[in-house]
């Protein structure tokens, strides 16, 4: 593969798996990088699928502002995908045709943002240019609500799921404590992470001691144990006079199914979750007679820009910085990780790490993280998540008293290629 000394060519950026409150703010830091560098940027519309259709979006036509108002606005500001490319041998038209792409556009750095699943495809797409004689470099981009990639001490949108989690625990727990005596007595919450019980830890940064909520945290990473968990129901109601649950969406029983799978699967083969808390609320009600709510806040906990954390919010610009200076320095297959340096101060710095070792794997939370029952957090994963929750990131609010959130032009590049059936 030849060498190129000059930065001549294009870069593309694109979106990919579960949105989060930041990912914008990654955007924006790729963009602003680029820019700073004299480095045009395009977007794929929709993921690696805009790559494969030619779905191009030139982010020179958006003003400095509206860059900048990405750094505070939610969801995916060029569209995402959950798409899973297959091996090159399986499929060898698909990488044909993203080389062509490629090629056609002049693109020479391809930056992909997503989490574990998505750095497989960033990691299969810098073996491309061998492969393929083409001299393309692959960065791939941290991101995901579940905190599950491995090596990075955490990842972009984490932040503020776990502090949009934790606030909402303490808030909902002040409304069941004042409830309790005539009516409502246990309070389910069933929050996002997949197999890994990260975003369901950081609600216990909403209290400490056993009578704070969360009264019982509920990890997929154990099993769900129906007698111990109806058991610590009972007596926390009878010692505090009410309970407040927070449950993953991932819980699963002794067999090894999930308490709720909604019955579809996305293209990477992932049950699709969510229904825990009805499941959790149902048993509480037939089994102790206890009168109750639960809220699912689904995308409401990953679209909550209103309460991102603001180390989140710096740390996710920061990735997208580090991976265009990463891509323009001709590096290929790594992703820009957070290293902590420090709890107290919280110190971090962006690392690249190799690709190969975060795709397809999964971190989980560790054991010394749980309490001995399995039921809470330890000091220990108080230490590592309190930092993440740091700080406030209000967007600005308008006269309507709604955020003001940004809005792309996202205009087309003009396509040059004929249509690609996949
Ligand atoms: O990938 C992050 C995540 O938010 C998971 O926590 C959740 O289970 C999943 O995405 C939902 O995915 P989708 O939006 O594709 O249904």
């Amino acid at each position: 593969m030849p060498t190129r000394t000059a930065l001549s060519g294009r870069l593309l950026y694109a979106q990919s798996g579960g949105v989060t409150a930041v990912i914008n703010a990654t955007a924006a830091g790729v963009i602003e990088a680029a820019r700073a560098k004299g480095v045009q940027v395009y977007a794929a519309r929709n993921g690696i699928l805009g790559a494969l259709r030619e779905e191009l979006i030139d982010t020179t036509k958006e003003t400095r502002t509206a860059v900048a108002a990405l750094r505070h606005t939610p969801g995916g500001a060029f569209g995402s995908c959950r798409y899973k490319l297959k091996s090159l041998e399986a499929n060898r038209a698909e990488y044909e045709r993203l080389i062509e792409v490629f090629r056609a556009h002049d693109i020479r750095w391809f930056l992909y943002n997503g989490g574990n699943d998505s750095a497989d495809t960033a990691l299969k797409i810098s073996q491309l240019g061998k492969a393929m004689d083409y001299d393309i470099r692959c960065i791939g981009v941290p991101k995901t609500v579940d905190n599950d990639l491995a090596v990075t001490d955490c990842c972009p949108g984490f932040g503020s799921v776990a502090k949009y989690t934790a606030v909402s625990t303490l808030e909902a727990s002040l409304d069941v404590a004042s409830m309790a005596n005539t009516s409502t007595k246990v309070f389910i919450l069933e929050v996002m992470g997949r197999h890994a019980g990260w975003i369901a830890a950081a609600a216990g940064l909403a209290g400490e001691g056993a009578d704070a909520p969360p009264h019982i945290i509920l990890f997929p990473e154990r099993v769900f144990d129906e007698q111990a968990f109806l058991a610590k129901v009972k007596a926390t109601v009878e010692r505090v006079g009410w309970c407040t649950v927070v449950a993953s969406e991932g819980i699963r029983n002794a067999e090894g199914q999930f308490l709720a799978e909604a019955g579809t699967r996305d293209a990477f083969g992932h049950s699709q979750l969510g229904g825990v808390a009805p499941v959790l609320a149902a048993l509480v009600k037939e089994k102790l007679g206890y009168k109750y709510h639960w809220a699912l806040p689904d995308y409401l906990q990953r679209s909550a820009r209103h309460l991102a954390s603001k180390t989140d919010a710096e740390q996710a610009y920061a990735v997208g910085q580090a991976a265009v200076d990463y891509a323009l320095a001709g590096m290929n297959a790594v992703m820009p990780v957070i290293v902590r340096s420090s709890d107290a101060p919280y110190r971090w710095k962006v690392e690249p790490a190799a690709l190969h070792k975060i795709a397809n794997r999964e971190k989980k939370m560790p054991g010394s993280f749980l309490t001995r029952d399995g039921f809470g957090i330890t000091a220990a994963a108080r230490r590592y998540l309190a930092p993440l929750i740091q700080g406030e990131a209000h967007p600005p609010h308008g006269r309507d008293g709604l955020p003001m959130y940004g809005r792309l032009k996202n205009t087309s590049v003009t396509k040059k290629l004929p249509t690609f059936e996949h």
